[in-house]
């Protein structure tokens, strides 16, 4: 990587040329190694969530039906381990449990999904409405709510009912508005009385991406160049038909929220005395988040989007660009769908401009990008192989939010770290360093002005992750896997998270350090009760397992011996 020029007058062109649109927030004074003793405004939300495909579990259970999830994580070599969501950390089952572990945190909100096919077994509304489903969703709000904890509702967390892929080729195909249309109204008349926060899709980023250009996700297809917009496209649109549906039907009497949650990596340019390199930053952020937050807030792609993947689709003897365009009433229905902007963010990278071939074996959503991502390795890297503990990036990254969309509020809706299945060490300390230090840059983001709602850690539970099975665990709480009961433990995050939210924020340097010495000092007596984990499911599988069968061999075998006794009396 090249090294990084002189902070100050670097700054200032980045604040000139990257983001021409910024007003307020100085880059000259991002100092990223500061820190902020200061509390969040009045108000201010924390929680933490999770999604239906990753904690539920019951996955062919009460009535629901097969999500592309359950079909792709049954297929072999797809998952790590070939692990699956079948039962997860059995949540379905365990709401009054997992509502208690918030309540410890003192959450204010939770964050969950609802599954389509739990609740829409096919999808097609018109073919079956499961009741079953239903009542689990209103069972897990209404608890949520005599908890005092608001529930944010995401309706689409991934997990496609597998009819619709099978049918129609799930998101390639424009019949996915309607049907999504159909399964979002349906929340509304079920649940809108209760729920005022809703997200309509989540990470479309990687839904088009995973799902339809690299084949890591469901439903597993490798459409290089064209699979990845296509899906975008139809997204957008039924994200802008379910906010208008709301907007005309439900809110009136229901009074809510709809917006989108949308992840983003920070895209920080390798040399920022470098045009070249400012661009190709400013295209990685735009190919990123843009994608969906420019159509969203202004109704169109990004200009640099239509620019790239269009001079390359000509390039490449195509007679129209390989992202499809808006015709101008959809460009007027589209704009302004969003009530509020999630944001999923975890990491930053450093780019730099690279030309990428154009012939047509090289089409891809990647090589339109026209960049190279680098990373520093001095960041640290606890769990997953792309996720580097960058905190400075958070903060540009909401500032970028606010300059180029017109400062909307925010909640974010995900932020947190992974560590690798191997580590069942639950004095994460690193994961205090994490959350200590992203949430103080997203405090620092709101005093430049940006308007942040909530904070959403993720995750509450160690859950399935999806291509990576259970390798990488992103839980305040530990959930051992092993233990079909599927035990929660607190990790010393927990206990730390708790204090930011009961203080509003980070009082001064010596309770901060405090809460940490104690967190960590706390779960070392959590690490004995996980210890002793084994011996707990031993014991369950003798009495589950052993004790029955030998009573049932005693018993055969008294029989045996009977009978036996028997014959020789006669
Ligand atoms: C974003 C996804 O929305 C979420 O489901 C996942 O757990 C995190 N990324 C971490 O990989």
């Amino acid at each position: 990587m090249q090294p990084r020029c002189g902070v100050s007058v670097c700054h200032v062109l980045v604040l000139v040329l990257c983001l021409s649109a910024a007003e307020d927030f100085d880059w000259t004074k991002n100092n990223h190694g500061s820190f902020y003793y200061g509390t969040f405004p009045t108000g201010f939300s924390w929680g933490a969530g999770g999604s239906a495909y990753q904690t539920e579990g019951a996955w062919d259970k009460d009535g629901k039906g097969l999500s592309i999830w359950d079909v792709f994580s049954h297929k072999k070599g797809k998952i790590q381990l070939n692990d699956t969501g079948d039962s997860s950390c059995e949540s379905y089952y365990k709401i009054k449990d997992d509502i208690s572990l918030m309540k410890e945190i003192r959450l204010n909100h939770h964050r969950f999904s609802i599954s389509w096919p739990r609740i829409i077994p096919t999808g097609v509304k018109s073919d079956h409405v499961n009741g079953k489903g239903i009542q689990y969703y209103d069972e897990l709000i209404d608890h949520l709510l005599e908890n005092h904890i608001t529930p944010i509702v995401t309706l689409y967390h991934w997990d496609l009912p597998q009819v619709l892929q099978e049918k129609y080729g799930g998101w390639q195909n424009i019949s996915m508005v309607n049907h999504f249309n159909d399964f979002a109204n349906l929340c509304f008349e079920k649940f809108g009385d209760r729920v005022k926060h809703w997200i309509t899709f989540n990470n479309p980023w990687s839904v088009a991406v995973e799902g339809y250009e690299t084949g890591e996700h469901a439903p597993g297809l490798k459409l290089r160049g064209t699979g990845a917009y296509r899906a975008a496209h139809h997204i957008i649109k039924a994200h802008a038909k379910v906010w208008h549906a709301y907007d005309t039907q439900w809110r009136g009497k229901q009074k809510g929220l709809v917006g989108i949650s949308l992840s983003g990596d920070w895209g920080e340019p390798v040399d920022i005395s470098n045009q070249k390199d400012i661009e190709a930053a400013e295209r990685y952020v735009q190919f990123y988040l843009g994608w969906f937050a420019t159509p969203v807030f202004h109704g169109d792609y990004p200009q640099v989007m239509k620019d790239f993947v269009g001079r390359k689709s000509v390039q490449q003897g195509l007679g129209t660009s390989r992202l499809p365009a808006f015709s101008s009433q959809e460009k007027s229905y589209i704009k302004g769908t969003c009530d509020f902007l999630g944001i999923g963010h975890f990491t930053t990278r450093y780019i730099t401009h690279r030309n990428d071939p154009t012939g047509r074996s090289s089409n891809s959503y990647f090589t339109d990008r026209d960049l190279a991502e680098l990373v520093d390795p001095r960041w640290p890297d606890p769990g997953s192989e792309w996720l580097y503990s960058v905190p400075w990036g958070f903060r540009r990254l909401l500032n970028f939010v606010k300059t180029q969309y017109g400062n909307p509020m925010i909640y974010v809706t995900e932020n947190g770290v992974s560590e690798k299945m191997m580590c069942t060490e639950l004095c994460d300390e690193w994961r205090i360093q994490y959350y200590k230090d992203y949430i103080n840059e997203m405090l620092k983001a709101i005093r430049d002005g940006v308007n942040v709602k909530g904070y959403t850690a993720w995750s509450l539970l160690d859950k399935f992750e999806w291509d990576e099975g259970y390798s990488e665990r992103f839980g305040l709480y530990y959930v051992d896997f092993r233990n079909k009961n599927k035990p929660r433990y607190p990790k010393a995050s927990v206990q730390f998270y708790k204090r930011i939210i009961s203080s509003n924020g980070f009082p001064n340097q010596r309770e901060v350090e405090n809460w940490r010495r104690k967190a960590v000092e706390m779960c070392s007596s959590s690490n004995q009760l996980l210890a002793a984990d084994p011996l707990t499911s031993h014991m369950e599988m003798v009495t589950e397992i052993v004790v029955p069968t030998v009573c049932t061999l005693s018993i055969l075998i008294s029989a045996v011996l009977l009978m036996f006794l028997l014959r020789r009396r006669n």
